[in-house]
This record gives structure tokens, sequence and C-alpha cells, in this order.
């Protein structure tokens, strides 16, 4: 994978800094600014620091400014009075400059600012959304997205990022899963780890100035928000929290995550922002965090409308004392901490921890030695080489979920509808064919829309290159759209076709932050379109763009394909063509179950078994019951009446353009010590007739417990390439520690016992083989 060497270690650039001088003509456009380093170490500079001084720092601001003339007033005199500690949402080197050059110079003791921003899956070039990263399963991909964001918005002065987002999404109705790499612990850490890498490289304060902090966030179990409506009540029992939802910041802290935000969700009866068993108990004493922590966006104050706090004073109380270093927005700390200590509730002591915790993390960065960033390194953003990275990176978050061949007798003699065969004639419809803003989804808030490339787009440079013909109508303007107005026009280009592409799916704005739905189909006249375009009789190829699963269920009968793309990104178009084409073929995999209908939501692989497991006994469905049926509930299980007990698609499925078989699943061993490695075999096979990476995939049940353990829970996974005809033996190994987990006492544990291990395609494939450990 391409270009990272190429940026590791930075574009060079020419700030000079000499000692007890830096000049910064370049950054400012100034002749020329000198500033003494009055510098030596945090702790030197606290012991200089006044206790107004000190809280200051604990204050993150917001800004929105673009020139450095639009800095207001009482911003500029907050810096010089050392009133603030970081600004948010800066997005111009000029700004962050001038905001560096007032602490710095003007402000007392010279510390300069953390200028942030939510840099969350592209800052330029936008890469796909969290969710689409995930369905990669290729960590190197996510480290590569978040490197590439983190030159570019570096390039822009910003040096911390609210990145990534480690909330384990088990309910498509939630906006936010679309900022989440999925349900699982596994695939989320290593995909969390990725990140953090990416984002800050191996070591932050290797003095690279085009690496940024990230935080891992938000801590902690936001994602079980009740009904997925955002910022909701949860409830999350110990173990669940400390075996499902923890895994992936201990992954974070372990990895050296700069910072850890809290969450706004009320967790077990306690607002997170003011949990000290969140922040103490398990970050600082549990896990050993040294990091920074900071509230998310006016949380803190939140917790008196929470019920948590009686007022801000109080809110400011509980934080500082649960643990909370930085606060977002709201100014409960700058308010009140300094009362609260002279009220003898707070110690300055305590505060003090804080602000090292703090100024440590700017000494990390490099940012009292050179806090400017130099303007030539515009340049630096939108290169080519990231676009073609954001394409390839694209192209393997789209799985192909499904893909006949069409019962349509002419296009059967072709085989399968994709990939698409050279010369056919295609008629491109729905209303994300031409989607720029909206295939970049959430929080691409840098993003441009003049630079993405949208499917028509792509379609145009293939049809250049004569490898597709194609007649665009649209049918709808907007997923949203409800008229028919357009449908007349799209079934006749489908009757004039040999094949229907139809792009259609949810608008970036219909997930993220507080963009839950309770209804998960397609919106708008979409059904009616797609349901019309079947009735042509010309296959029917659907690309869906969206930020959580789509309900199907009564449309998905009539696709002859279907490739979920997620929201792709800038370069979304020409990854969709590559696939369709076959010039890439699909490797993603799907990171989350896939719901038939909303309401089996939430739905998840690793769930437990309940004393009557569906997939055992026999159940009827909801029309085969007669009439008047007796109350009974012998032989009946753990399922809904309309829907039954399966998933639409299980967690880790996609298919590819080869088949793959999986055989002689193996141990040499069944019965194992202690610390013996429990090592597990099988064959995987190529057996189609083009090349394929498939993504093997190992799942391990623990039998019995003294906690009910889920189902499978997937332990590790590999990539493996596979040329035609070619077979591999891919071996997983694991030692009992990768076996332990949470007991009621919330103890970390091995329990000795059976187990049963699957390496498979996906969580619902395979059979299993029995092991024990001793
Ligand atoms: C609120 C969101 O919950 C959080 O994820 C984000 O980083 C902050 N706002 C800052 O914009």
């Amino acid at each position: 994978m391409i270009i990272l060497s190429l940026f590791h270690g930075g574009l060079r650039h020419g700030l000079l800094v000499t000692k007890g001088l830096r000049c910064c003509a370049a950054a400012l456009a100034v002749s020329l600014c000198t500033v003494p380093l009055a510098w030596a170490s945090p702790e030197s500079l606290l012991a200089k620091m006044t206790l107004s001084q000190k809280i200051g720092q604990l204050q993150q601001s917001h800004l929105e400014a673009v020139t450095a003339e639009d800095i207001p007033k009482e911003v500029k005199e907050a810096i010089r009075q050392g009133r603030v500690g970081s600004y948010l949402n800066i997005n111009t080197v000029a700004v962050a400059n001038e905001l560096q050059r007032l602490a710095v110079e003007e402000g007392p003791h010279g510390v300069p600012l953390l200028v942030a921003r939510d840099v969350i899956h592209g800052y330029k070039t936008i890469f796909p959304i969290p969710l689409g990263q995930a369905a990669t399963w290729n960590p190197d991909a996510v480290e590569q997205g978040a490197r590439i964001a983190a030159i570019e918005a570096s390039a822009d002065g910003i040096r911390w990022t609210f990145a990534p987002m480690l909330d384990i999404s088990r309910d498509a109705r939630w906006g936010r899963i679309a900022e989440s790499f999925g349900e699982d612990p596994y695939l989320t850490s290593v995909m969390g780890v990725a990140s953090v890498m990416g984002y800050q490289g191996k070591d932050l304060s290797q003095g690279d100035s085009t690496h940024i902090a990230a935080t891992a966030k938000h801590f902690l179990g936001y994602g079980a928000a009740e009904a997925g409506r955002d910022y909701n009540t949860t409830y999350i029992p110990e173990p669940l929290l400390h075996n499902q939802y923890l895994p992936p910041f201990s992954a974070a802290v372990a990895a050296g995550s700069a910072s850890i935000m809290t969450a706004f969700n009320d967790l077990n009866g306690v607002p997170a922002s003011i949990s000290s068993y969140l922040m103490d108990t398990i970050l600082r004493q549990e896990l050993a965090y040294k990091g920074v922590i900071v509230s998310d966006w006016d949380s803190v104050v939140e917790t008196v409308v929470h019920g948590g706090a009686e007022d801000n004073k109080d809110a400011a109380y509980k934080a500082a004392k649960a643990g909370l270093d930085m606060e977002m927005v709201s100014t409960s700390y700058a308010d009140h901490l300094a009362a609260l200590i002279q009220e003898g509730k707070i110690s300055e002591l305590e505060i003090d921890q804080k602000v090292l915790r703090i100024l440590r993390l700017k000494a990390q960065l490099g940012l009292f030695e050179q806090p400017y960033t130099d303007i030539a390194r515009q340049a630096e953003k939108k290169h080519p080489k990231f676009h073609q990275t954001a394409k390839e990176v694209a192209a393997q978050s789209l799985v192909l979920l499904k893909n006949d061949v069409p019962s349509h007798k002419k296009a059967a003699k072709l085989g399968k509808v994709l990939p698409l065969k050279p010369g056919q004639k295609v008629a491109l419809i729905g209303p994300m064919v031409d989607a720029a803003h909206d295939q970049m989804g959430t929080w691409a808030m840098d993003g441009e829309k003049q630079d993405s490339i949208t499917v028509l787009q792509a379609f145009e440079q293939a049809k250049v290159k004569g490898s597709v013909q194609y007649r665009y109508v649209p049918g709808l303007d907007f997923s949203r759209d409800k008229s028919t107005k357009g449908f007349k026009k799209a079934i006749k280009a489908a009757k004039w076709a040999d094949v229907i592409v139809y792009v259609g799916g949810e608008e970036a704005a219909l997930s993220g932050e507080a963009h839950s739905r309770a209804n998960i189909r397609l919106p708008g006249a979409q059904e009616a379109l797609l349901a019309a375009l079947k009735q042509t009789g010309t296959p029917l190829v659907v690309v869906l763009m969206a930020g959580r699963q789509i309900e199907l269920h009564d449309v998905l009968e009539s696709f002859d394909s279907l490739v979920m793309a997620w929201h792709p990104g800038t370069m979304g178009g020409p990854a969709i063509v590559d696939v369709l084409t076959g010039v890439s073929e699909p490797v993603g995999r799907l990171p989350v179950t896939w719901p038939k209908m909303g309401g089996q939501l939430p739905m998840y692989y690793n769930h437990k078994n309940t004393g009557r497991p569906p997939q055992s006994r026999p159940f009827i469905m909801m029309d085969d019951y007669p009439l008047e049926a007796h109350q009974h509930s012998l032989g009946h299980a753990a399922t809904h009446m309309d829907a039954g007990y399966l998933p639409q698609y299980p967690f880790g499925f996609g298919l590819s353009y080869s088949e793959v078989h999986y055989s002689d699943l193996a141990m040499a061993k069944r019965v194992l010590a202690r610390d013996e490695a429990i090592r597990v075999s099988a064959v995987v096979k190529n057996t189609g007739l083009r090349p394929v990476t498939e993504v093997v995939q190992f799942y391990v049940q623990d039998i019995a417990g003294s906690v009910t353990r889920p189902v499978k829970e997937l332990k590790q996974f590999q990539r493996v390439v596979l040329a035609p005809g070619e077979a591999k033996t891919v071996t997983f190994e694991l030692s009992h520690k990768d076996l332990m987990f949470f007991n009621a006492k919330t103890q970390h544990v091995f329990e000795p016992g059976a187990f049963r291990a699957w390496i498979a395609p996906h969580a619902a494939a395979g059979k299993p083989l029995t092991f024990t450990v001793r």
C-alpha cells in the first residue's frame, strides 16, 4: 500500500527554530517575530502559573473564524489573559497561527494553544465513513486514512482531532452508527488502534508536526442509547460494560491515544461526564491512563439537565472530582473552580494534575518549540496521491451482498450480473448517482463537494475509455424525494438498457449526530421507483450509499445484485465503478449485522443463547398461525413472529466475484493445559475463476461460564489473497489470555472448560470443533 513512506516523518518545511528565538515570518506574513523561550518543562511552567491561569488551561472554547481579522476582541483578550487552553473548530492556518501568536507572544508564559477540530474520516480528502472503513477489515487502510487526514489537517494548524469514535453500535437506528467501527469489540479495537497510529504515528513526541493527537471517544456506552435515539439514557450492566463496550478503549489507551472524550449519556444513573466510576476507577486506575480527559460539547453543564448535578457549580465540582481535565465549550470550570478551591472542596493540587496533563500534551506535540504552521504546507492538501489512496480504501469498503444470475432469459446467459460485461448498455438511475455532497457522508465538514468524483462522473470517464456506455436518468432528485414525476423517463432508460445500475440510499444528513431514524427503510419514493424498474425485466443492480444498514425486506427480492457502498467519500464514484466493472474485486465484509426489519433492533451476532435458542426449534411465521390458535409457548423460541430470527445478512458477510471453499478445520490437540498455545487451522481454497482477498474469520464460544457467554466472539481474522485454484492453510493462535473475560465481580478471569471454535467466512457460517483448556 502505496504512499505512506513518502509522508512518514512528514513533508519537511521551512520554519526556523533557533535556540531562544522563533522566526515565523512565513507563517504570519509579518517581517519577523521573536519570542523568548521561557520553556523548560511542564512542571517548571506550572510553578509559575497563577490559579486563574491554571484554570484557563482547562478551558476549551469554540471559535469559528475564517481569517485572522475575524477573531473577536473578547477572544484575543481571553488569550492574552490566559483564560483558554484550547480552541476547537479552527480550520484555516491564518487563524491558527494568529491564535498561537497571541498565546505565545502576548499571553502569560508563552503557553501555546491546542487547536482542535473534528477530523473524523478525512479532512479535505474524504475517506469512507468509519463504518465503511470498518467494512474493509483492513487496519492498514484505516491507518492510511488517518495519516492522510493528519497531514492535511495539520497543514491548517490543527493538532488535535476528536477521533476515533469507538462506541460499540448494535442499533442501526442510532445515527452515529455511521461514525463507528460497528458492533464488534475486537474489530473496533483493531480499527481504533490503526486510527490512533495513523493520526499520532508511533510516538507523538517525535517532533513531527504532521502528526496530530487522537481522541478515543465517547467514554462510555454512548452507542447503547435506548431505542437508538441520540444522547439517550443507557443501562449497561457489568460485566457487559467491561466485556463488550470497554475493550476498544483499553486497546486505544494501550496504543497511546493522547486523549479520551467523555460521553453525553447517562450510564446506569450517572451522566458519563461526572462519573468517577468511568474516569477514575476505570480509566485512571484499571487502565492506568495518563492522558487528557476532555468533556464532550457542553456535556458538563448538561449533567444538570440530566438531574445528576444541582447546578453548574455542582457539575464543575463533580466533573473535577471524577477526573475530567478539560471542559469543552461550557464554562463551569472557569466560573466555579476558583470558588470551589477557596471553599476547600477541591485542592489546587488536583487542579495542578489536570493542568500538567494538558501542558504535557502541548509539549508532546512540540508546540512549545514550534507553535506555528508554515503556510507553504497548504500545498500538501488534496495531493493526487491522497485521492488515489482514498479511492483504494473506498473500493475496499464496498460489500457485495447479492449477485444472482438474472431470471430474464437473455440476461441469464451472461451469468451473474456483476461484474458488468464490456459493451453492456447501462441505465444509470437513482438519486445518488451524482451526489457529490452526499457521498462524503456525515462529519465531512471540511470536504469540498467540487472535489468529489461521483458515480456519474466515473461512468463518463469509463465511457471515454470505451469500457461502458450509459444513459443517466435520476428518476428521483434526492433520497427523500417523494415525487414520481421522473419515473417515466427512468423506466424508458431501463427498457433501453442491458442492465440498470441504481444508486440510492440515504443522504449524508440522514445519519450522524442527532440524526437517528425510527424507520430505516429507503426514504422517499425509492422503493416505488425500484419496483417500477423491476417491472421492465432489465437486470437490476442496486448500489446503496447510507450511514447505516437499510431495511430492505420488501424490496430485496427484486434486486439481482446489491452493493453496500456506505458513504464512500471523495473518490466514491471511481471506486464503485471499478468494482462494478471488475477492475477491482469486491473485498468488503459487514462490520454489523444487517437486520431484515427495523423492529429486530438491536441485533448483533455475539448475543447470548437464551434457554430457547431459535435455531433448534421449529417456529411458525405469523401468517401461518391458525385462527383462534391456542395459547401455548412450548416449542417456541426467541424469535419475532413476523421477522423470524435470522438477520438479512450476518456480521462478517460479503461476497466476491469468485468462490471460496472452507475445509479441514483442525487442531493438533483438543485438550490443552492452560499455558499451551491454542492453534486452530483450516484450508481455504479459491474454487472460482478470479483472484480473491478472503477475510478468514476466527470465532470462539466459551460454552459455559460463571456468567453466561456470547454464542460466539470474533477473536482474530486474516485477509488472505488467493489466486484462482489456489488453496492455503490458515492458522490462528490464541493463548488462554485471549479467552479471559470479566466475571460478575468485574474480575478479569480465565475459566477452564470447553470451547467451540469456527474458522468461517462470516458469523453465521461453518461447523465448529470443540476443545478443552484445563
Ligand atoms: C459533539 C460530539 O458528540 C463529539 O463527538 C464531537 O467531537 C464534539 N461535539 C465536538 O464537535
